[in-house]
């Protein structure tokens, strides 16, 4: 029955208890037994569940019986609350209807729930204000309440009260779900309209796309039509999501949330965002497109051995159908050799895509430094985008030169102020206005705002901040577009090679400093070879800083000649394995380590 069913997400800032809150849903609607029930049931990635947090949004459908004696159907579509992932979070609201919007009780409003607050009011979503984890010690519920009312303007007697550890309250949220989220429009006698919100490989039925039907209704047999290519396919099934697994059924009627399988082979075909429609009576409007996810951070993927580049494209192609955000290209490197220049959405995302890539498709990859993009106005009038460092043409030939800068909002309780607005000065940002947002006692919340050049807090910013203020600040940006700065290259050479994978562009103020704590870093982490290796960085040809890593005194087996057999076996193998992320560059062995240098000399 369409008007009992609830489309909803979750959305939080980072660490505000959402995937626990879900946890106890999911309990509390039977969805999972208690044996099945292990800590974070939607964060289904490895990668995930190690890391604590929530990388991709997952659905999932429940059945909650009302305290009106009527059975509901939920559909829980799970938002991760990194500031890098806003875009799944954009994804999973385009496919809901209501939104639970998850305060710590303790910590009160922070960056991602006004960013996040703002996303769902786009979509002109119900927003049903959660003050979570009550249970706490710390704890100051009413208080959170009036901060939501003065910060967001939501009615603080519309708040719900709650912990997801203990399931107090968690009643009162899905009784508000029923009552407060309206039930999904649509007739299932329209044409067809589905929105693909997400998709997966599998090996054996090819991509399966996840969709939230708007209108009509999609069937086993029916014969679909992608909207953007016109591209036409037979559906064999179509289902919904059960925790932890695809549950086949009948069909997909207005408001509902599932998967189907029409045996789609190219991974291009149904992207993220596009509407799928029957083709004997297809819609004459496309779902309205989400905000197309726009990678801002580029860098290098390349395999240690060349021998896995085929095998590295097909990886980058199969993760992208899951992570729409993703954009790769070919490209070489003299250092490096055959492999990809990828585009992220922040440092963040770079990392998890290439533990992902090695987690689940088994590769060993070197990774350059992720960079921004710069913007290069050449002296014949030409306007070239560099997204490599390597790549940056000639000074001789550049007119200007230009870096993107983010609008940066960070929050923070009042005696942090002094400090990050030191170490925004450092990050070479502009303050733009500072308000006081309120907050009762010791509490009182600033908010900041400043325009600051992108590859500024693109590194350590975050950390950074995150200890100044003793885990209390939190942060948020926007892209502001680009401005005019006076920028560098810098190349580093390894053994009087230069090595163009360890090239980067900064601030000509900040180079030499750069320079200097990049070539120490490499002189460390270079392991020693029979010979003295030169490591120096230059602007041009001046050179501007070097390092030398010492040659080796001994021979690693010298110690154990004619000893134990066993033991130099050992050690041996030990060293292949210290090997194998090490990548040749003339004579020299280069650890990963290497390539990231520069993320630790900012
Ligand atoms: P992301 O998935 O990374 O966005 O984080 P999240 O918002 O899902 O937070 P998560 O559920 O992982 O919880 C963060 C931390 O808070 C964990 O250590 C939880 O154990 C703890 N926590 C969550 N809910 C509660 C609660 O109601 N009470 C208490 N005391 N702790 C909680």
């Amino acid at each position: 029955m369409q008007e009992r069913i609830r489309n909803f997400s979750i959305i939080a800032h980072v660490d505000h208890g959402k995937s626990t809150l879900a946890d106890r849903i999911l309990q509390m609607t039977k969805a999972v037994s208690e044996r099945e029930m292990r800590e974070q049931f939607l964060d289904s990635l490895e990668l995930e569940r190690e890391r604590g947090i929530t990388i991709k949004a997952s659905a999932v459908r429940l059945f909650y019986e009302a305290s009106d004696g009527q059975t509901y159907t939920f559909n829980l579509i799970d938002t991760p609350g990194h500031v890098d992932f806003g875009y799944e979070v954009s994804r999973a609201l385009a496919a809901v209807e209501g939104v639970l919007l998850v305060v710590d009780a303790s910590q009160g409003v922070e960056a991602q729930t006004i960013a996040n607050f703002y996303l769902a009011l786009e979509h002109e979503h119900t927003i049903i204000p959660v003050v979570n984890k009550i249970d706490l010690p710390s704890a100051r519920p009413e208080e959170v309440a009036l901060e939501i009312e003065e910060v967001l303007g939501l009615p603080a007697e519309e708040v719900v009260f709650a912990s997801g550890k203990t399931g107090q309250g968690v009643e009162d949220i899905l009784e508000a779900i029923v009552h407060r989220v309206p039930a999904p429009k649509g007739k299932p006698t329209d044409p067809t309209k589905a929105l693909i919100f997400d998709s997966i490989y599998d090996a054996y039925q090819g991509v399966i796309p996840y969709v939230r039907v708007f209108e009509g209704s999609i069937r086993p047999g029916d014969r679909i039509r992608v909207w953007s290519n016109n591209k036409e396919f037979q559906v064999d099934r179509v289902g919904v999501f059960r925790p932890g697994s695809l549950e086949p059924t009948g069909g997909l009627g207005p408001g509902e949330v599932g998967w189907l399988t029409a045996n789609i082979r190219e991974i291009g075909d149904t992207q993220v965002g596009d509407t799928i429609t029957l083709a004997p009576n297809p819609t004459d409007a496309a779902y309205p497109g989400f905000k197309p996810a726009k990678p801002v951070v580029f860098a290098g993927i390349y395999p240690t051995d060349t021998q896995d580049y085929n095998r590295l494209r097909d990886a980058l192609e199969k993760l992208k159908l899951n992570d729409a955000a993703l954009d790769f290209e070919p490209e070489t490197s003299e250092a490096l050799g055959f492999g990809f220049r990828c585009g992220f959405l922040g440092l963040l995302h770079a990392e998890i895509v290439q533990e992902r890539l090695e987690r689940e498709f088994d590769l060993d990859l070197i990774a350059t430094a992720p960079s921004v993009i710069y913007r290069v106005m050449r002296s014949d009038g030409s306007i070239e985008e560099v997204h490599n460092p390597s790549m940056m043409p000639d000074p001789g030939t550049i007119e200007v030169m230009e870096e993107p800068y983010v609008r940066l909002t960070v929050y923070t309780p009042e005696e942090y102020v002094g400090p990050i607005m030191q170490l925004l000065q450092e990050k070479r940002g502009r303050m733009e206005q500072m308000n006081y947002l309120g907050g009762t006692g010791g509490s009182k919340r600033v908010e900041l705002r400043y325009e600051v050049p992108f590859g500024e807090i693109l590194y350590d910013f975050h950390d950074r901040l995150k200890s100044l203020s003793r885990g209390y600040a939190s942060m948020d940006y926007e892209q502001a577009g680009y401005r005019e700065g006076d920028l560098v290259k810098v190349t580093v050479l390894v053994n009087d090679e230069p090595v163009d994978a360890l090239a980067f562009i900064t601030h000509r103020d900040k180079a030499y400093s750069i320079a200097r704590s990049m070539v120490d870093k490499l002189a460390e982490v270079i392991p020693r070879q029979q010979f003295a290796v030169p490591v120096q960085a230059a602007i041009g040809g001046k050179i501007i800083a070097r390092a030398t890593v010492k040659a080796l005194r001994k021979d690693v087996l010298a110690k154990c000649y004619g000893g134990d057999v066993s033991r130099k076996k050992k050690l041996l193998e030990k060293q292949k394995e210290g090997k194998k992320r090490l990548k040749s560059i003339g004579k020299v062995d280069v650890p990963q380590e290497a390539f990231l240098a520069v993320l630790s000399a900012g």
